[in-house]
């Protein structure tokens, strides 16, 4: 039997644990700090939640299957459908805006590359019930918290910010009629990642000529908003809207990290709005997190629709970057105290001492065969543990028991009254 697990997932054995919980302990307290709730949802969802026909790779790398009742279901690429789901579930009652985020894991068939794997967690956070740029303003700002919190700076890592908006009266002067915007972004996404011709092959099936094509990479060639309202006009929407994100990121103070870069499209269909995506200025690893505006999501399922945003950070990139920086701080185990009885008549003794020990909030490592006292020091010290509470007969006749501090190295003998209580 292969003992690996399925190919491009992970094992998480407790040292891969401990990190994975303290960067989660990051989403969630940045998370916390913005009000944000945390919700969840199964990762077995029905397949009907994500057959889009935009030509997204999302919905060709679905994981779908038919369950043992004949059901298509599919484990969740991503959480946003699920997130809209839950929304329309409570309807009405829902009261606005809502702030939520979750750490699901999601599944993807991909083509693994460093930074992409077939499962990975990804931090969420969206806003539901808020039209303007305020709501996409805040999620930048939680994101860059959450870098600065991590020891990154804005000379690591930048977030490049543009809008659909850009695009769309681009592509309706071209021809296309708007409700096949959403398949233009989708190959536009596209345009780095594969050759001219196949892409130039489809985008003709829209209705884009290779001349359309080219004044659409014009357009994504613009790298500041002053060109962009030169090309679209000082009243043009997504001009205004920019134009008001990139000053509340002044207000914030995140604007440091922010760039504005028309190419930015994302390769998701619901998009509408404001996207982004944050990178490494390196420029070795993938997308660190991505996200942006949807405003019409919830009646692709039959619902009425009611504005949202958000994002979601996947958990691999950020610690592939955070290992190159050497960001990753040392992490211990956090036992307290190792309990060891000198022989078999006092182990009574010693689980008393432990679970008097325990219930003082303390963890506590009992040890629980026969062992030799230098057995137990190198154990603790295997283990990180802070002291060694010794059961020895001289000792414990007297009512006592002997500590030594492995930081210190310091032993000293206590009365069994003095260990600390509740
Ligand atoms: P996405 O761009 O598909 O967006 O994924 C967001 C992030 O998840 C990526 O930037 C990356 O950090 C991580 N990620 C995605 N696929 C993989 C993979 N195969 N392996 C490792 N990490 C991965 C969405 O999923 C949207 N639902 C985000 C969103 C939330 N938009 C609005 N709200």
């Amino acid at each position: 039997m292969k003992l690996a697990p399925p190919r491009g997932t992970r094992d998480f054995f407790p040292d891969d644990m401990r990190l994975r919980n303290w960067l989660f302990g990051h989403f969630r307290e940045t998370a916390r700090l913005f009000a944000f709730e945390e919700y969840d949802a199964p990762v077995l969802e029905s397949e009907e939640l994500y057959t889009r026909k935009a030509g997204e790779d999302i919905v060709k790398q679905l994981y779908n299957f038919e369950d043992k009742g004949g059901r298509a279901v599919a484990l969740r690429p991503e959480m946003t459908p699920s997130l809209a789901r839950m929304i329309l579930q409570k309807g009405k009652s829902l009261a606005l805006p809502v702030r939520w985020f979750s750490i699901p894991q999601c599944w993807r068939y991909e083509r693994m590359t460093r930074g992409r794997k077939r499962e990975h967690y990804q931090w969420n956070m969206d806003v539901f019930g808020v039209p303007g740029v305020g709501a996409e303003a805040e999620l930048l700002s939680a994101i860059t918290t959450f870098f600065s919190r991590l020891g990154l700076q804005s000379t690591d890592v930048g977030i490049r910010v543009s809008s659909r908006k850009v695009l769309q009266g681009v592509v309706e002067a071209e021809g296309v009629p708007p409700e096949r915007f959403t398949e233009v972004c989708v190959l536009v996404d596209k345009l780095d990642k594969l050759p001219r011709d196949a892409i130039e092959k489809d985008m003709n099936a829209l209705g884009l000529s290779p001349a359309s094509v080219d004044r659409i990479l014009d357009t994504l060639s613009l790298r500041s908003l002053d060109e962009l309202a030169q090309a679209l006009g000082d009243e043009n929407e997504a001009v205004i809207e920019l134009r008001e994100l990139f000053q509340l990121a002044e207000g914030y103070g995140c604007a440091d990290w922010l760039q504005f870069d028309a190419s930015v499209v994302r390769g998701l269909a619901y998009y509408t709005g404001v996207v982004f995506e944050a990178f490494d200025r390196q420029g070795s690893l993938r997308a660190i997190c991505g996200g942006g505006r949807y405003d019409h999501l919830l009646s692709t399922f039959g619902g009425k629709d009611i504005p949202a945003c958000g994002f979601g950070f996947g958990d691999v990139v950020i610690l592939e970057l955070l290992s190159d920086k050497g960001l990753i701080p040392e992490l211990e185990g956090g036992v307290d105290d190792v309990v060891f009885a000198f022989s078999e008549d006092l182990r009574g003794a010693a689980l008393q001492v432990a679970s008097h020990l325990r219930e003082a909030g303390r963890s506590v490592d009992l040890v629980l065969e026969a062992r030799k006292v230098k057995w137990a020091f190198r154990h603790a010290d295997r283990i990180g543990a802070s002291r060694v509470v010794l059961l020895a007969p001289d000792e414990w006749a007297r009512g006592e028991i002997r500590l030594k501090d492995l930081s210190t190295g310091e032993e000293t003998n206590i009365a069994l009254d003095d260990l600390p209580t509740p």
